[in-house]
């Protein structure tokens, strides 16, 4: 029971805030020119349309985790393997005391109290659940429900807000606000029917991992991230294993539900992009350990027949969830993703801290590079839409978020055997990031080889470039609604690539190693020779040819396939 003088403090607290706050100046924290391409404000938002505030509070250690990040993920450091605990990452993702305090007051001034509030485990998000008529005397702004024009789809945002201006330096961002992105996943459909398919079977083959056995108890484990309700549907699991990957037949996966995420097995909701991920990651690194995150973007909705779809960006749920775990698995596949420009920078820049923060705790994260090459995929000049959103609406290629974050290992596609680069294999470098130090050479020699003045103005020669490497990403056979069918897309080619990670993982566990934790800086290093290089092929967007796969790395293919015996040799040879 809460005591008298607790109730008291709270009081007085609230009536001291009421004027602290309130009648404080106000300032713009965060603002966008208009909103993304597609988006067209539709209507004021109802004010009693509930909003999921999440509240993001400065992380001021993080640069000693990224030198942490650096330390244990460089094979020639003597802390080399050394990761992490949850609880010492969580040290380095924490706010200021003094921070957390002052954003509780100013929230108690509202009315919201600690009972109100969730906190995530290293206390730097605050969620509170507010109704619209109350974010916008909080945020100083005027929320409206935005429709797609493409896709249908209804949000609530707003193009600016503003806080306290004593409160800007305690608060990085709160969304949803200004965050427009769709999140979508990188696949696209098809249904060839006398297409040659690619089949877990094949994929050992091609990428030379025939025979290797992993373990199902050394403690190694793989994971899939489903977003954008995509289920896996349990019945289509089996029909493939039973197919294509027989020694799993009967096995299962771990399900873990964060934020009310769903796995509905009706037939009708299993998910195209879930059935892929799912029948390659844990069809191909059976009898490793599987896991599924199934991550719900979006709050109930408010019982108003009008109230519009919801959907909160999930990345930040997710991270929340996996890094307040203790066990975590040692590799984990993401096929979703955005243009790098519909995502606020400072919410980019924060869920690319929590990918840094995986990394020190010893997990190897691949994600899709996306599948518009370039840019929008179409090359013709009359229909081509790279244009920025900065107000200049600039002709430039088109980035994708999380494709672009440093801390990932970006999977972008190729297709036949031999292997060339698939035509929307995206690649490219970012407007938000700059080159990390572990591919500056690899990058540069590729830049340099480059006809003076390609694409210049389309591009950010200085950003962090990707993808780093690539798997196959055409004619997958999937079974699907209980029916076998054709599936592309980069969307393939990351859980193929992680499950080649997992087993040489595997086999590093099974000697008594420790994971290879974040791969960019052990690829671009020694890694790169246990890859095939891949040299043909160009990724089209924005009415250009897009880059060239070449000899070394390239905005294409990365460093290349994976050759898994040859990296295996490489991985058991470091400590
Ligand atoms: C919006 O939500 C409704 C009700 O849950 C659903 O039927 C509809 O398909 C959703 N629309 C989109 C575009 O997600
Ligand atoms: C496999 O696991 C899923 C998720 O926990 C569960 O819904 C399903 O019933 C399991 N299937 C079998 C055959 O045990
Ligand atoms: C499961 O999916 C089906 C088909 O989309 C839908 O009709 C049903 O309402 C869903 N069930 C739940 C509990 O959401
Ligand atoms: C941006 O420029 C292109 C090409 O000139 C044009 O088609 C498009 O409508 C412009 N968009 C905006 C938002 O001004
Ligand atoms: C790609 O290769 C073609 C053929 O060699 C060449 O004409 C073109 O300039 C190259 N493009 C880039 C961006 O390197």
């Amino acid at each position: 029971m809460r005591s008298l003088s607790l109730l008291l403090l709270h009081l007085v607290v609230t009536l001291a805030n009421a004027t602290s706050y309130k009648d404080c100046q106000f300032k713009i924290k965060e603002s966008i020119v208009a909103p993304p391409r597609g988006w067209v404000e539709h209507a004021p938002a109802p004010p009693n349309h509930i909003l999921e505030l999440r509240i993001a509070l400065p992380q001021p250690y993080f640069p000693l985790l990224e030198k942490h990040l650096w330390e244990v993920s460089d094979p020639t450091h003597k802390r080399y393997g050394d990761y992490l605990s949850k609880e010492e990452t969580e040290v380095f993702l924490a706010p200021y005391p003094h921070t957390v305090d002052t954003v509780s007051e100013w929230l108690a001034s509202y009315g919201i109290y600690e009972e109100h509030l969730f906190r995530s485990s290293a206390q730097d998000w605050v969620t509170a659940r507010v109704p619209v008529s109350l974010a916008e005397e909080m945020l100083d702004t005027k929320y409206h429900i935005y429709r797609h024009s493409e896709t249908d789809e209804y949000i609530v945002r707003t193009t600016s807000y503003s806080l306290p201006e004593v409160l800007h330096e305690h608060i990085q961002f709160i969304q949803p606000t200004t965050m427009f992105a769709r999140f979508k996943a990188f696949k696209s459909t098809m249904h060839w029917t006398t297409a040659p398919s690619i089949t877990p079977t094949c994929l050992r083959q091609l990428y030379n991992a025939v025979g290797y056995e992993t373990s199902a108890t050394n403690g190694n484990q793989i994971g899939i991230t489903g977003y954008l309700e995509q289920y896996v549907n349990n019945d289509d699991l089996q029909q493939f294993f039973e197919t294509y990957a027989p020694a799993a037949c009967g096995s299962n996966y771990t399900l873990v539900s964060i934020n009310g995420g769903q796995n509905n097995q009706s037939v009708a909701a299993a998910g195209e992009e879930a059935d892929l991920d799912s029948q390659y990651a844990f069809g191909l690194t059976y009898p490793t350990p599987g896991t599924f995150y199934t991550t719900a973007g979006s709050p109930p909705f408010d019982p108003d027949a009008r109230t519009p779809n919801n959907t909160n960006e999930p990345y930040s749920y997710w991270l929340e969830y996996v890094l307040s775990a203790e066990n975590l698995p040692q590799t984990i596949s993401t096929s979703y993703g955005d243009d790098e420009q519909t995502v606020p920078e400072s919410y980019a820049n924060r869920v690319c801290t929590g990918f840094a923060a995986l990394g020190t705790r010893g997990v190897s994260i691949t994600f899709s590079s996306g599948d518009i090459g370039v840019g929008d995929g179409d090359s013709n000049p009359e229909t081509q839409k790279c244009f920025s959103n900065d107000g200049r609406n600039a002709t430039m290629f088109i980035p994708a978020f999380p494709a672009a974050c440093p801390y990932v290992t970006t999977v972008g596609g190729t297709a036949y055997i031999p292997e060339t680069a698939a035509s929307f294999s995206s690649g490219g470098f970012s407007n938000y990031f700059s080159r990390p130090s572990y591919q500056d050479e690899a990058v540069s020699e590729y830049l340099s080889k480059l006809p003076p003045g390609t694409y210049e103005g389309l591009y950010n020669p200085d950003g962090r470039a990707y993808p780093d490497v690539s798997a196959q990403s055409e004619w997958f056979m999937i079974a699907y609604q209980g029916k076998f069918t054709y599936i592309g897309g980069t969307s393939a080619s990351s859980p193929t690539f992680a499950s080649i990670i997992s087993m040489l993982n595997d086999a590093r566990i099974s000697a008594g190693k420790k994971s290879l934790g974040f791969l960019n800086p052990w690829l671009y290093s020694v890694g790169y020779a246990g890859l095939n290089d891949i040299t043909t092929g160009n990724n089209p967007g924005c009415g250009t040819e897009g880059f060239n796969a070449t000899t070394g790395w390239d905005p294409v293919t990365g460093l290349g396939t994976p050759n898994f015996e040859k990296l295996k040799d490489l991985a058991l040879q470091l400590p």
